[in-house]
């Protein structure tokens, strides 16, 4: 199965991408995980990237584009895979459509402006792999370290809250667009983002199995 994630920057898709990639058994791409490894390796794309991404604004669409043409191309896409983050724009979603990709469904988790706020700032990620959690939501067993490899948690540089602001307009005005987009295709569903993550993981599960 071929799957979109949408939706506002925090309205859970990370969360949403990782249950349903054991659920289904296919890769979970997140191009904001590229990005910052990428970062993190000092690579060329990565210092091109900083400025954007620490500053809530969106990568420009050839740099995206490219890391994820050379990212489906592998072995493990075969049979499918969700897409995290990725597209964003509308130039994004045609360059897609220009690879011959066959999108099966796109979820769009929605959450209000207001709540996303509470959940970004609460949020912490693993300095060393990247697993991600929330001090009240999602909590790591032992409070700083990451369960799954024991590195650091901290806040991600792009969650303090006049960054999230920033990265919540840029998504109206440049991402918010392919709900209309998609809409047409007779592909996307929308999933209202719950309190819970239990119950935002069932009701994507359905969404997805539906
Ligand atoms: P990216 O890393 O993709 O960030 P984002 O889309 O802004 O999304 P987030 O990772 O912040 O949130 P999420 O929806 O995954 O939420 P999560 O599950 O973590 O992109 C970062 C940057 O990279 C962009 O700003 C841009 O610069 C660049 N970039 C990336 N892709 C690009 C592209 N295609 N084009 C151009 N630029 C691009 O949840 C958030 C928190 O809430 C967590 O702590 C979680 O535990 C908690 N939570 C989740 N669900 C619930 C729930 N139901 N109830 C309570 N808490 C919950």
């Amino acid at each position: 199965m071929k799957l979109i994630l949408l939706g506002a920057p925090g309205a859970g898709k990370g969360t949403q991408a990782e249950v349903i990639c054991e659920h289904l058994q296919i890769p979970a791409i997140s191009t904001g995980n590229m990005i910052r490894e990428a970062l993190k390796n000092g690579t060329e794309m990565g210092l091109k990237a900083k400025s954007y991404m620490e500053s809530g604004a969106l990568v420009p669409d050839d740099v995206v584009i490219g890391i994820i043409k050379e990212r489906l191309a592998k072995e493990d896409c075969q049979k499918g895979f969700i897409l995290d983050g990725f597209p964003r724009t509308v130039p994004q979603a045609e360059a897609l459509d220009a690879m011959g990709v066959e999108i099966d469904k796109v979820i769009d988790i929605e959450v209000a402006d207001e709540k996303i706020e509470q959940r970004l700032s609460g949020r912490r990620v693993c300095e060393k792999c990247g697993a991600s959690y929330h001090v009240d939501f999602k909590p790591s067993k032992v409070s700083g370290v990451c369960d799954k490899c024991g590195g650091a948690t901290v806040v991600r540089k792009d969650d303090e809250p006049a960054t999230v602001r920033d990265r919540l307009k840029t998504y109206h005005a440049q991402t918010e667009p392919l709900k209309e987009y998609y809409a047409k295709t007779g592909k996307l569903v929308i999933v209202e983002g719950q309190e819970e993550v239990a119950d935002t993981t069932r009701l994507t599960l359905a969404a997805v199995e539906g």
